[in-house]
């Protein structure tokens, strides 16, 4: 056959993938099972996606696995999500370390047990500098304490006589970030039908582009982050321009 030399090139994977894993509970209701075998279900779902974003070329993955604002459930809860934190960090560091992936976790520190307080520090010293996926955990984590924390450090330095107060760029500010040095999200995923940020990323979504499905969380796997994948690069971003096709700009 010959080759169609008109055909377009395969658009670039995105390089930041972000997931809202929502969805376990449900999943769990549906079967008549408590809570926790969907949270416990939903580590699984995370073993799997870890690896398929290595597969699909994905530079950046970041999982929402604890909201600030999850510590409103009962507390036999917000215990199972602490330990299942902790029993996924012991068991599948290793493996990966091995895989070259390197693991971050953003989020507030205030209010996690010392041991988890711990193990967080032993994996991401341990995973330091891995060349592979970087693996981002928001754990703890809400965007508007974020920002209301990098705003309290920019005050600081400007007091400290640091940073001039009319130094502080966008730029300046987002290296407050607990996502310093880490690209916006080009696609982020919410699975389980829900429709929302539940305060996920709020700056650095300013241009993302976003998927929701309706599948549950636990049930979430390769072909489905593939299709979420594809659907994103059918996408359009302008950035507020016109597409390059018109004239745009970058
Ligand atoms: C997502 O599943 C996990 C966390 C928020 C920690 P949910 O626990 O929110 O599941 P649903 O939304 O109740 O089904
Ligand atoms: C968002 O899910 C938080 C995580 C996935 C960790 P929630 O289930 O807590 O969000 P809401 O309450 O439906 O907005
Ligand atoms: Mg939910």
């Amino acid at each position: 056959m010959p080759s169609d030399a008109s055909a377009k090139p395969e658009p670039a994977p995105p390089r930041h993938v972000a997931i809202i894993m929502d969805g376990n509970g449900r999943w769990a209701k549906a079967r008549h099972l408590p809570r926790v075998m969907g949270h416990r279900a939903g580590v699984a779902a995370v073993r799997t996606i870890v690896r398929a974003a290595q597969d699909l070329g994905i530079e950046y993955l970041t999982l929402y696995g604890f909201s600030s604002e999850n510590w409103k459930r009962p507390v036999t809860e917000v215990n199972d999500l602490m330990g299942l934190l902790r029993f996924y960090i012991r068991d599948d560091l290793e493996e990966l370390h091995k895989q070259g992936v390197e693991v971050r976790v953003i989020g507030a520190k205030s209010r996690l047990e010392g041991d988890i307080i711990d193990l967080i520090e032993h994996a991401q010293t341990r995973t330091r500098g891995n060349p592979k996926l970087k693996f981002v955990i928001a754990f703890n984590y809400g965007g508007q304490d974020e920002i209301v924390e990098a705003a309290r450090r920019v005050a600081e330095d400007v007091q400290a006589g640091k940073l001039k107060a009319d130094a502080v760029t966008r730029e300046v500010f987002t290296s407050y970030l607990a996502t310093a040095g880490i690209p916006d999200p080009d696609l982020v995923i919410r699975t389980s039908g829900e429709r929302r940020l539940s305060n996920f990323l709020i700056w650095q979504t300013a241009y993302s582009e976003f998927v929701f499905t309706d599948t549950l969380w636990p049930d979430f796997n390769k072909v489905h982050l593939v299709a979420a994948v594809r659907e994103f690069q059918g996408r359009d971003r302008r950035f507020g321009g016109l597409p390059a096709a018109a004239g745009g700009r970058t």
